[in-house]
Order: structure tokens, then sequence, then C-alpha cells
């Protein structure tokens, strides 16, 4: 978006506000595309951003949703529920009665106790159910080799139960490609190994990789030669079923922009101090790094340059945490100038403690290829979440 878009667009909505750029979203996609071998799918975990599930919708082949919320956003919006994986380590039984009979979405099996809810609710309502089996990379998530094995032998000729493969994530920013080789090399050899057992091939592995995105300067990393590396990975695997790869932040975060405005500024022992409107509940990067680390952030103001300067860029939470740069050099900063924080389009508007305070949500945006907005949230205020129902 050129400066004069931008100072338009901030005439227009208040700060803060996140902005999502569908032109920059799609190149993403068409850039993953590009890097991976042809037939290798994606399906987009949505709780990286739920806003962008409607737009991601058509250019994905699947939506990975892991909660009873995530599984309303997609199915009020129409989203075909064909393209729907119901993940999660948490399903409870109401809600797996309510959206298994008739449901053409594939539900994941966390573990023994979720089988069985999943396998009883199949049963009661005469529903057949397709199932990706989680392994577990050794955590609270999945199952175990042998569990699965279990309920393979024991369960593969229920006419109830369709068993499509195995799922496996194990975790998130993975930038080491030896990592990545282990696990793959781990779960195509428990793919041969159910092939043996079953006498027939699974017909699928969703993967998660985990693929990072750089948040920070210092964080660059060849993102070519990453995805070439997987890419050849996956290529010099035995397993010859359809490969989807589950994303979140690789897919999302590229396309979001939050703009937040300074509101004051001042020097408190020789150190500059700029308040913004914004702050740490709702700009959360990956890890607790932010003020150790530079984001990309662009300035807009209707000043001219003056000295570059160094600035502490702090939130308006009554925390000395909430501070989302340590001595940013910028050629002068004064109230009313906006600091647009890049690559926000994953996570960092749902995983801020956004409550803190009861400030209010800030405005979402989708920007279309073509210029045009989507309002997707007004400001939204929180006050009344944190307001007791029965006044004294
Ligand atoms: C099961 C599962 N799949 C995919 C993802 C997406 O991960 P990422 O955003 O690193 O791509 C997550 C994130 O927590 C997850 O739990």
């Amino acid at each position: 978006m050129d400066e004069i878009a931008v100072q338009t667009l901030l005439t227009k909505y208040a700060t803060p506000l996140y902005l999502f750029d569908g032109e920059t979203l799609q190149q993403r996609v068409s850039y993953l595309r590009s890097k991976l071998p042809d037939g290798v799918g994606l399906c987009y975990a949505i709780k990286a951003n739920p806003f962008l599930a409607g737009y991601l919708s058509p250019l994905v082949e699947r939506l990975e949703l892991c909660s009873p919320g995530e599984y309303r956003i997609c199915a009020e919006q129409g989203l075909p529920l064909s393209q729907f994986v119901v993940s999660g380590v948490y399903k409870t039984p109401e809600f797996i009665q309510e959206i298994l009979p008739h449901s053409p979405a594939i539900f994941t099996v966390e573990s023994m106790e979720q089988f069985h809810l999943i396998h009883r609710t199949a049963q009661d309502s005469g529903s057949p159910v397709s199932l990706l089996l989680r392994l577990t990379s050794g955590n609270q998530f999945g199952l175990e080799k042998d569990e699965i094995t279990d309920i393979l032998t024991q369960h593969q000729n229920d006419p109830l139960l369709h068993f499509k493969g195995i799922q496996y994530f194990s975790g998130t920013q993975k930038t080491s490609v030896k990592r990545l080789t282990r696990e793959l090399s781990t779960v195509d050899e428990f793919l041969q190994t159910l092939e043996q057992l079953l006498g027939y091939p699974m017909e699928e592995l969703e993967f998660g990789p985990g693929f990072p995105v750089s948040y920070y300067a210092e964080d660059e990393f060849p993102e070519d030669e990453y995805l070439e590396q997987f890419a050849q990975l996956l290529q010099t695997m035995t397993f010859s079923g359809t490969i989807t790869l589950e994303l979140g932040r690789s897919l999302a975060a590229h396309c979001g922009t939050y703009f937040t405005r300074v509101v004051d500024a001042k020097c408190n022992h020789k150190q500059n101090y700029a308040i913004v409107d914004g702050g740490m509940h709702q700009l959360v990067y990956y890890g607790q790094s932010m003020a150790m680390k530079l984001p990309p952030i662009r300035h807009y103001t209707h000043h001219s340059p003056g000295n570059v300067e160094p600035w502490n860029i702090c939130g308006s939470l009554c925390t000395i945490n909430d501070i989302l740069v340590k001595q940013l050099p910028l050629p002068s900063l004064h109230v009313g100038d906006v600091l647009a924080f890049e690559r926000t389009g994953a996570y960092c508007m749902t995983e801020g403690i956004s409550l803190f305070l009861s400030r209010d949500l800030p405005a979402v945006l989708y920007r279309h290829p073509d210029g045009q907005m989507d309002e997707l949230r007004p400001h939204f205020e929180t006050y009344h979440l944190n307001t007791p129902n029965q006044k004294k």
C-alpha cells in the first residue's frame, strides 16, 4: 500500500488498527506453492488468524479448526464443511455429537479417550467419520505409536470409521532443517510400519512443519533455500500418499500491519519515551521478545524530518513491561505520528492480554487486491466483559 493510501486509511479509521492485505496473502500462498512439490496440499490452521479463514478457504485445500469457536467462525460464514479438519486436544462430547452426524469434516484423534468418544458418537448416530490419528511428538498432544497400531488393528474393518492417515505437528518457528529431516523420517518410517501392518498404505499425512517467519532483522533466514531443502525432503520420502501441510503463521503473518498512534512523548532521565495508543496486549510476535529486538516498522508523520534520536516505544497498559521497542532510531517523533508494525498477520491479535485495563479492541480491516476494503470488526469495547452483571 502506498503512503497516500495509508494516510487516507488513517484519516478514516481510528488507531489502533489491524489491516490484512489480500494481495500479500495471495502472493504468499502462490510463493509457498511454487516452492513445494506438485500435489502437496495446504491446510490453514485458522488459530493463526481467524479473520483470514474465509479469504484463504478458496486458496487452500483444508482448514484446521481447534475449538467449537473456530468451527463456528467457519461454519457461520458458510465455508465448505468438506474442507474442515476438526482438531484440538479437547473436544467435548456435545461438540462432537453436534457436528459429527452427516458431516464430511475430518476429525483428528488426540487420545484413546477421544477415539472412543468419536467412535461411540459415530455408532450412536450411524454416521461414518473420517479420522486422522495424531502421532505424539512427546508432549500432551497425540497418541503413542502403539496406541495408533492398536486402534488400527482393532478397528480397521469398522464400516463407520475411515482411517485416512496420520497427523503430526511438533512446534512452531522451526528454523532447523535437520530437525524437520528427523521428524519426517520418523513419520515416514512409522507410515511404512503401518502399511506392513494393514497390508495397504495410509492415504494421507497431514504434517505441520512449523515454518518460521522472521519477525526481526536479526532473525532473517534464507527462506528460498530453506523451502527448497524441505521440498527435497518430501520428495525423498517412501510414503506415496497425499501430503498436506498444516500452516498458520507462514501463510498469515506477512499480510498483517498493526497501526498505532503516538499519544504522548516525553524525556525521563535522558531517555525518550513515546506512549502509543496500542500496546503489548494487541501486538505479540513470537515469544516474549518485544522490546529486545527490532521488528519491521514504518513511521507516518506530517512533520519534516529532524535529528535521528532513539525512542522507547511504550504501549498504553499500566505495566513497565509494555514496551514495544527500545531505542528505535527515528528522525524525530511527534504526538499524532503513526507507527505501522509489519508481519502482524498471525497470532498478534489473539495472543495478547487483550482484556487487561479494559481497553477497546482494535478495528480489523481486510484490503482486497483491487483496493476494496472490508471492515471485519469495528472497534470493540471490552469494558462490558470486565463489568459484573449485577450492579451493587
Ligand atoms: C496442530 C497444529 N497445526 C498447525 C499449527 C500451525 O502452526 P504454525 O503457525 O507454526 O504454522 C498449530 C499451531 O499451534 C497446531 O497446533
